[in-house]
């Protein structure tokens, strides 16, 4: 991000051509100048696809931005486009690059060649934007004289007599926080104009510095929110506990108070391209009768997901377990619900394993304590392992110890 200065006071380098574009107005607002490096670069992509001439129309749907910000941008510095013709791509790139400096080769050096650094070096072409990478500094010695593309890296005690030798006017910083502002000041001695700051500390204050401090990290965030204003929330988020346990034989289970007894037959379809994981389910007894639902869930973010769940008739369920999944068998198990101590359990059974069985109890906040009655034998608490999601059961039929 520029930093305090709301406009820029552009100058056109060395003598004005005749024929050449001069800004209508020597202030130009930091939005124009921001969206720039884009034009640039889509007329770039546009001349590498031979085209030779665009409508600002044509461009501002390629660049998401109306045709009248594209033709107030340009505006600017003097207009670029003729009625009818549209813009002439190879000039309209032309002008802009100078504008920005791109044929300029002003000194660039590194300073920090840690990962960051290293990784600007290699990937970032300097040239092509108006910057000559020059040279590379770090303070640790173990780095000197290590290679990083075609530069060797250098020792800080050699930054003052390189930077009064070559006069470089742009460095990168890529060095810790707590060096920032010390390595700045020492660098605005040695002449420094403009600082591209990757070092996670706002530098301003500066008289007669650019200074472009770069968050990546806030980048993402606005990808974050992006995708928070998209993807709603789950309403209902669940905190629970699941345990395996051995299984309990039938009359430990009938001697448990207010016991309720269902069967589920689960049955996975296949999954759609969005991911999300289907199911069908048929839960009742055989005496009071069966419903059907329908299941589908979509992971949001980690432990969060989207759960849509609905009624089906039994003829629509019988249709929809054709989509079955070929390598998930359908889960049968029995349910056994009960209260304890003001708590209420779900115990389930399956018919793959006669040692081994799941409890799940629902909690109100991840602080709860957990009761468990004297006849429930636990083996460990399988909370969010996912070995012991049901649909993952389907697959390996196996409650592993
Ligand atoms: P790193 O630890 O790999 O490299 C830092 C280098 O700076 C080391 O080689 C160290 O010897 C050198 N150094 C320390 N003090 C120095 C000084 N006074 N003068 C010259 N060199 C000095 O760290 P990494 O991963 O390369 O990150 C560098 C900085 O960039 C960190 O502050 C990190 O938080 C930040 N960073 C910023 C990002 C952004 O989006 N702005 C993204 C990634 C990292």
């Amino acid at each position: 991000m520029f930093t305090a200065e709301v406009s820029f006071l552009y100058k056109q380098p060395g003598k004005i051509k005749e024929g050449s574009i001069v800004p209508k107005n020597d202030r130009i607002s930091v939005s124009v100048i921001k969206r720039l490096p884009r034009y640039y670069r889509f007329l770039g992509e546009l001349s590498q696809q031979g085209i030779e001439r665009i409508s600002s129309r044509e461009l501002s749907d390629r660049m998401k931005l109306t045709a009248s910000q594209i033709r107030q941008d340009l505006n600017c510095f003097g207009g670029f486009g003729q009625q009818g013709y549209g813009y002439n791509v190879a000039e309209l790139r032309g002008e802009i690059g100078r504008i920005l400096g791109v044929d300029r080769q002003f000194g660039t050096i590194i300073i920090g060649a840690g990962n960051l650094g290293r990784a600007i070096a290699a990937h970032i072409n300097f040239s092509t934007r108006g910057c000559r990478l020059t040279a590379i500094f770090d303070i640790d010695p173990a780095l000197n004289g290590r290679q990083v593309g075609e530069l060797t890296v250098r020792p800080m005690t050699a930054l003052e007599d390189f930077c009064r030798e070559e006069r470089p006017l742009a460095a990168v910083l890529c060095i810790p926080k707590s060096e920032t502002q010390q390595v700045a000041d020492q660098l605005t001695r040695l002449g420094i104009r403009a600082i591209w700051n990757f070092s996670h500390y706002d530098l301003s204050g500066y008289e007669g510095m650019i200074v472009e401090n770069v968050h990546l990290g806030d980048s993402l965030l606005t990808l974050t929110y992006g995708l928070n204003s998209l993807i709603p929330r789950s309403e209902h988020h669940e905190i629970e506990r699941k345990y395996l346990i051995r299984r309990p034989t039938d009359d430990e289970l009938s001697a448990v108070n207010g016991i309720k007894r269902t069967d589920i037959v689960q049955t996975y379809l296949s999954v759609p391209e969005n991911g999300a994981r289907r199911r069908v389910r048929k839960r009742g007894t055989d005496s009071a009768g069966w419903t059907y639902t329908y299941t589908e869930k979509t992971d949001v973010s980690f432990g969060d997901r989207i759960e849509n769940e609905r009624e089906i008739s039994r003829s629509e369920y019988e249709s929809l377990i054709k989509e079955s999944s070929p390598d998930r068998p359908p889960i049968v198990k029995s349910r056994y619900v009960f209260d304890y101590r003001g708590q209420f359990f779900e115990l389930d059974i399956y018919d793959f394993s006669d040692e081994y069985a799941t409890l799940e109890i629902e909690l109100e906040s991840i602080g709860d304590e957990v009761f468990l009655p004297p006849y429930i034998n636990v083996v460990r608490d399988v909370t969010g392992d996912k070995r012991y999601n049901n649909s993952e059961l389907a697959r390996t039929r196996s409650l592993i110890p």
